[in-house]
């Protein structure tokens, strides 16, 4: 997996009724947790944490994300963590690489997968794409507010200078139950080809076998 959208992840209202929330919010400089690569490469707002309203909007967009199949049958996610951000006035985060553990002690997560739900429209803002480095080239990605961005944790990936406007959005990890990339991948492949079969042809005797296989491979290939 390279990276895949979830168009709509969020419904307009969602998205509206966080903008809300967030605007009560207090924004500090995030270049506080830039770990090693410091505040020249990082350079944006995030969102002082623990506040009611901060943690309201994160169930809401935790609880959308864990119950969306595109989300779920790609990462098998065990654990994640969410934070805010903001950029504004030509603020930025240049090519980096997310940490490997995120949080603290009883809440670090191992970040197998990075995402970014856009929680600002691309109208509301000049530059800002966050840009994804792909084998063959650099993707742009600019997505309408409510749409998330899923990406593998090892990818290098940069935040574009906001020129004008502000960038608001959601971005997090998940460690997910299958550590290795290639086993992912292959559970969710089957796990596709099985949701298809049911769908197409319900009452095909082999399913079973197969949902059989599926779930002894899961049980296999997850850790906890
Ligand atoms: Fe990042």
């Amino acid at each position: 997996m390279q990276f895949f959208e979830i168009p709509r992840l969020l419904t307009r209202e969602q998205v509206a009724k966080a903008r809300t929330a967030l605007s009560q919010a207090e924004f500090v400089d995030g270049s506080a947790t830039a770990a090693s690569i410091g505040p020249r490469v990082k350079q944006n707002l995030q969102v002082r944490p623990q506040p009611e309203i901060v943690k309201t909007v994160l169930e809401v967009i935790q609880t959308a994300l864990m119950s969306h199949e595109a989300f779920t049958g790609a990462v098998f996610p065990r654990k994640l963590h969410l934070n805010i951000n903001r950029y504004e006035d030509g603020m930025h985060y240049g090519d980096h690489n997310d940490a490997a553990i995120v949080g603290h002690v009883a809440t670090a997560v191992r970040t197998d997968i990075s995402f970014t739900i856009f929680l600002a429209d691309p109208a509301q803002y000049d530059g800002g794409e966050m840009v994804i480095r792909t084998p063959t080239g650099d993707v742009e990605v600019k997505l309408p507010a409510g749409d998330a961005i899923v990406y593998s944790g090892s990818t290098v990936h940069r935040v574009e200078p906001v020129t004008k406007g502000a960038r608001l959005a959601v971005f997090g990890w998940a460690q997910s139950f299958v550590g290795d990339p290639t086993k992912r991948e292959i559970l969710a492949q089957l796990r596709r080809t099985r949701r298809a079969i049911i769908e197409d042809n319900p009452n095909a005797g082999y399913l079973s076998e197969l949902g059989n296989a599926y779930n002894n491979l899961m049980r296999l290939w997850t850790e906890n």
